[in-house]
């Protein structure tokens, strides 16, 4: 059909013990966003990939712009006119926002770096797109959500006429998300096709024209936007309803088992003071920048403490590293797993078992074998993470897959606290049901659980207790049957700084 710009038929691609795609189809349109949706492990990233030319299919037919590809490989596809932004963060840290844009297309001039032009030529894409950022900054001084509108800029910058966008928003500020679909929908009317994958799937409603949906390797199905529901997306996505969203347990509440009184740490950490009590789950929410994971980390001794005091079933705690942290019975699943949580050159089995060698050696130090395996499957075995053995290599899962490990490894150990940075970061819609199960068998079980989370329908859906941050301080706290989400926008704005952003 004359109409399509990608043409993707019968495509199949295996990984070692994995048959990661299995005959997918897929087409797109120029001036459409499609988008692409699936469970974490489904075939999203690895079909994506084989339309850039990162992964060579095993057989299938991929035409683009009408014409055949046998042998794609990244620098044809770009030439063809296809980019993508992937999924995990894809960036030189060490180098600046303009040699990162011109990665692979320097411009030179005898022979030589030309940092002027390629300077001014960033400042010139960042501009049109509304990104303020100074071309000449290390891209890995930058916050997570910027290096993100980078990647974006570097995609758009080569005038790609198929632009693949791989979970672009999973680090964005609401702001960014905003400025992000203005430039989705002025690309979609000067004609250009885009492939959109999130696991956000309320943000599909305003930008996305159809669906094609995928399930264990295979194509489902393909829909206007318009003619399907949300609940025929997800079942289609999961292969079964999903019954409740925010499964809700109540307790009784319990003894205070932590209580943070004074804490301050750097500009983001400013006078906190809170509890928590046994049979609870507390909730942090605010604006992205509100000292959320600064608050997190100073509790965990990851940061340094100017001052303050930590106490845990009544005793005061030292705590000047993880080690401490760990020691005293106070876990953290952090945000960023690539830099923080995950050693993605190691086995699922050796990550799971990392922070647990205390439990797993024998009083000579060696690991329990027997002990590691029934640990290693036990976590698998919970969180329905994906792989075909424990013993790959973490890096190999797709995204969610691996942030289910960054929880599962914590949820391994008997502890007293369990604090989640954003636990669902681009885990899909049947996978965050199982997290928040686990989240309240924790409470169950009387462990404190504290979580950070920017999505609202999440924090106000699991959270019995709420406290909310704005400019390094708990600007209040709510109880969750009074919470909507207007109170805790008006606590997340306290300060007027913030109050432009929201
Ligand atoms: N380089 C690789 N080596 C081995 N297995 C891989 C590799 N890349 C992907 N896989 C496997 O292929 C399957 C599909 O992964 P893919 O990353 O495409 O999923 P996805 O739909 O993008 O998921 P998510 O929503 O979690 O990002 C998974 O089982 C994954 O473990
Ligand atoms: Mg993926």
């Amino acid at each position: 059909m004359q109409d399509y710009i990608v043409e993707i038929k019968d495509v199949d691609k295996s990984f070692p013990g994995v048959q990661a795609l299995d005959k997918v189809s897929f087409q797109l349109r120029a001036g459409e966003v499609m988008a692409l949706l699936g469970e974490n492990g489904a075939g999203k990233s690895t079909l994506m990939k084989i339309l850039s030319g990162v992964y060579s299919r095993d057989s299938g037919t991929v035409k683009i712009f009408g014409k055949e590809y046998k042998d794609l490989n990244p620098r044809l596809a770009q030439e063809i006119g296809v980019a993508i932004i992937h999924q995990e963060l894809n960036m030189c840290s060490h180098l600046t926002v303009a040699e990162n844009i011109f990665l692979g297309r320097e411009k030179l001039r005898g022979g030589v770096l030309h940092n002027r032009s390629m300077n001014k030529e960033a400042k010139k894409i960042l501009d049109d797109l509304n990104i303020d950022i100074d071309p000449a900054t290390i891209v890995g001084d930058l916050a997570v959500s910027k290096q993100q509108m980078v990647e974006i800029a570097k995609a758009l910058s080569t005038n790609a006429r198929i632009l693949i966008m791989d979970e672009p928003t999973s680090a964005l500020t609401s702001k960014e998300i905003d400025d992000l679909f203005v430039i989705i929908r002025k690309l979609k009317e000067n004609g250009r096709g885009i492939v959109y994958i999130s696991h956000r799937l309320e943000e599909l409603q305003y930008i996305v024209d159809r669906v094609t949906i995928m399930r264990d390797g295979k194509y489902i199905t393909t829909a206007d936007f318009n003619k399907i529901t949300m609940e025929e997306i997800i079942s289609n996505m999961v292969g079964r309803e999903i019954k409740e969203k925010f499964p809700k347990v109540t307790c009784e509440q319990g003894k205070k088992i932590l209580e943070v009184r004074n804490l301050n740490a750097g500009r983001m950490v400013r006078d906190v003071n809170f509890a928590l009590y046994e049979g609870e789950i507390v909730g942090i929410a605010g604006l992205m920048g509100a000292g959320r994971t600064e608050t997190t980390r100073a509790i965990f001794g990851v940061d340094e403490k100017e001052s303050g005091e930590i106490y845990l079933d009544g005793h005061e705690v030292t705590i000047h590293s993880p080690a401490d942290a760990i020691k005293a019975g106070i876990v953290l699943a952090p945000e960023d797993r690539k830099k923080d949580g995950l050693c993605v050159k190691l086995s699922v089995r050796e990550n799971i078992a990392l922070p647990n060698l205390d439990i797993l050696c024998d009083k000579f130090g060696v690991v329990d074998k027997k002990k590691e395996k029934t640990m290693t499957e036990k976590t698998v075995d919970e969180l329905k993470i994906k792989l075909p053995s424990p013993e790959v290599n973490a890096g190999a899962l797709s995204g969610g897959n691996q942030q289910k490990v960054v929880v599962g490894k914590w949820l391994a150990r008997q502890s007293r606290v369990v604090i989640f940075d954003e636990p669902t970061r681009g885990i899909d819609v049947a996978a965050k049901v199982e997290i928040y199960n686990l989240m309240n068998a924790l409470k169950k079980q009387g462990i404190g659980v504290l979580f950070v989370s920017s999505e609202m329908p999440e924090v106000m859906g699991i959270s019995d207790r709420i406290l909310v941050m704005c400019d390094g301080r708990i600007t209040g706290e709510l109880n969750t049957k009074e919470a909507t989400q207007d109170k805790i926008l008006t606590y997340a704005t306290k300060f007027e700084s913030k109050r432009a952003e929201a």
